[in-house]
């Protein structure tokens, strides 16, 4: 059964409410996006296996811990999960990307594909898949069906402000899949946009609007 992971530490909280505010511009919604996903990627990233090796520190031999950091993808869902991917990045550097291509239909809401391109290996990595929005959870969903068409079995989605339509929906989906989100908000408007959510996640990352 796919687990939602709340995680509403508080330097996250401070940071969101800034994020929703619609005086704040580009730069710093940029910036703390950035650094909200570090935070969360703390939690996403809890259970990595570990790995023992043999290291000798200036006093002496020692069975230390490493994370198998080689073996994760990012899969950020274009435009907007780009503003969570160099947070991710700063905490695993050694991570690959992959980018999938979606924009909701303004009418139907519903989401088309345009591109996706992925590490050729991604069926043996873990994928973390970074979404800001899970509106109606259209996106994420397609986004999760086309990484499992090649192969991948092990995937989490990383959102930062999620609608209760957007949850059900993934969950009755991918119960496979475990999901990470900074705040649930209230509901979805008729444009099915999240209340009172933060606006459109991609025009306030870029400036487009
Ligand atoms: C936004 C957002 C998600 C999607 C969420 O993308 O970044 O990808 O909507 O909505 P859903 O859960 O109802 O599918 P948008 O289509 O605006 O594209 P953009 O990121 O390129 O602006
Ligand atoms: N996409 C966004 O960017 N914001 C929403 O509230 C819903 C979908």
């Amino acid at each position: 059964m796919s687990v939602l992971h709340v995680i509403d530490h508080p330097m996250i909280q401070h940071k969101l409410s800034i994020m929703r505010q619609k005086e704040t511009g580009s730069k710093d919604f940029r910036q703390l996006l950035k650094e909200i996903s570090i935070l969360m990627g703390y939690e996403v990233t809890r259970d990595l296996p570990l790995t023992d090796i043999q290291i000798e520190t200036p006093i002496g031999p020692m069975t230390a811990s490493r994370v198998l950091g080689r073996k994760m993808a990012i899969v950020p869902i274009l435009r907007a999960g780009l503003g969570m991917v160099d947070g991710l990045l700063d905490l695993v550097p050694v991570a690959k990307v992959g980018h999938i291509g979606l924009y909701r239909n303004e009418t139907t809401h519903k989401p088309v594909v345009y591109y996706c391109k992925l590490p050729e290996d991604i069926q043996d990595r873990l994928v973390i898949v970074t979404d800001p929005m899970l509106a109606t959870g259209g996106s994420s969903c397609d986004a999760l069906a086309m990484l499992k068409e090649r192969g991948v079995a092990n995937v989490r989605l990383m959102c930062l402000v999620a609608a209760p339509e957007g949850i059900a929906k993934v969950q009755a989906e991918h119960p496979d899949v475990d999901i990470y989100v900074a705040a649930v908000d209230e509901r979805l408007n008729d444009d099915a946009y999240i209340v009172p959510g933060l606006g459109d996640a991609g025009d306030r990352i870029f400036g487009t609007k």
